[in-house]
């Protein structure tokens, strides 16, 4: 019995050594370990020895045990390390070298001004808020003043979901003013709201046009809004974003749900009033439209235009992205390209 105990060991410490794979391995741990083993019978079999036999079969088979189980430790540490080499290509892994960094990513250019912008509201005490993109016709024209057939329909080209004829059609909001409709919906005055979101036009792409945008509305209202409080909210806010000493101005302009409705333009940073190519010669960026809320908009959300009053804006994120960034086409936005996103 002794005897063959050794002969066992030393059988499998041979193969152990012959072994190359962590599967063969496996193979003769289940041989020479497993419950099914000669070693494992051997030792079952103790108990049917004489109690003097017994203490040293007992000790010899003990051994002969902890020397294969360490032995194959020993074996499977090796195996399993040069499987790693082999997986790293055969070199030897150096422990030492410092651990590849990983990329950090960042936010997109675009999110870093909708962030930027909603910051500098959030100062003057404007809530941030977002909507639906998917909108009713009510919402994105009829209840801003602009029902079906009239022309103001075709300052928007629109992406319908149902027919247009139906005016309960749904259609991708072609800007974010239907917002000021539903926030005045749901709030009473005082309100002061920016929207950014997403917004969609049925138009071919070039350099300055996309199908799909983002835009920053927002609306105020409340007992005494004046002219003048939309002036001062709006130039401040142009400065804030593009320097405390650029040029602001204010012009008239046509939207369908204001009254009296306008458009804000900065100096051109570029040519400083002189006339180039970015500012088409007018020494004047355009940046937002906006406008004292009509009091039938009002008036249709709830609201006495008789004692409230109130103004609305809205802007174009990426053209402001683009004018503060010298970008020179709307497409590298959303082209996935990390040579244009990492440089924000
Ligand atoms: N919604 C208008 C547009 O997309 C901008 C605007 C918003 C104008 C609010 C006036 C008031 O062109």
């Amino acid at each position: 019995m002794a005897d063959e105990l050794d002969v066992l060991e030393s059988a499998a410490l041979a193969e152990l050594r012959e072994l190359q794979t962590l599967s063969q391995l496996e193979a003769w741990r289940v041989r020479y370990l497993g419950k099914k083993s000669t070693l494992t019978s051997a030792l079952r079999a103790l108990s049917a020895l004489p109690p003097e036999q017994r203490r040293t079969a007992g000790a010899h088979s003990n051994a002969v045990k902890a020397s294969l189980q360490s032995e194959y430790e020993a074996r499977k540490q090796e195996l399993s390390l040069s499987t790693i080499g082999e997986s790293i290509g055969g070199a030897c892994l150096d422990v030492t070298l410092p651990g590849r960094a990983l990329p950090i990513g960042r936010l997109h250019p675009i999110t870093q001004v909708i962030q930027e912008i909603c910051s500098v509201f959030a100062r003057m005490g404007f809530q941030v808020i977002d909507g639906p993109e998917v909108e009713w016709d009510y919402y994105n024209f009829e209840a801003l003043n602009i029902p079906q057939d009239h022309p103001a329909r075709d300052m928007f080209a629109t992406l319908w979901l149902d027919s247009s004829e139906d005016r309960n059609a749904r259609l991708l909001r072609t800007h974010t003013s239907p917002m000021q409709i539903r926030i005045m919906e749901e709030h009473r005055p005082p309100l002061r709201f920016v929207v950014p979101g997403r917004t969609y036009r049925y138009e071919a792409t070039d350099a300055t046009h996309d199908w799909m945008f983002h835009q920053v509305e927002g609306l105020a209202v409340d007992s005494d809004i004046t002219l003048r409080d939309l002036k001062e909210t709006l130039f401040e806010f142009c400065r804030s974003i593009f320097g405390r000493d650029t040029g602001v101005r204010f012009r008239c302009d046509y939207f369908p749900f204001v009254e009296p409705g306008g458009e804000i333009a900065i100096e051109c940073f570029q040519c400083r009033g002189g006339g180039c190519r970015l500012c088409g010669s007018t020494g004047w960026l355009e940046i937002l439209g906006t406008g004292m809320v009509h009091p039938d908009v009002l008036a249709r959300c709830g609201i006495d235009p008789s004692v409230y009053s109130g103004f609305a804006f809205g802007m174009g994120v990426e053209r402001i992205t683009i004018l503060r960034y010298g970008v020179d086409d709307i497409r590298h936005f959303y082209s996935g390209d990390f040579r244009f996103l990492r440089q924000f």
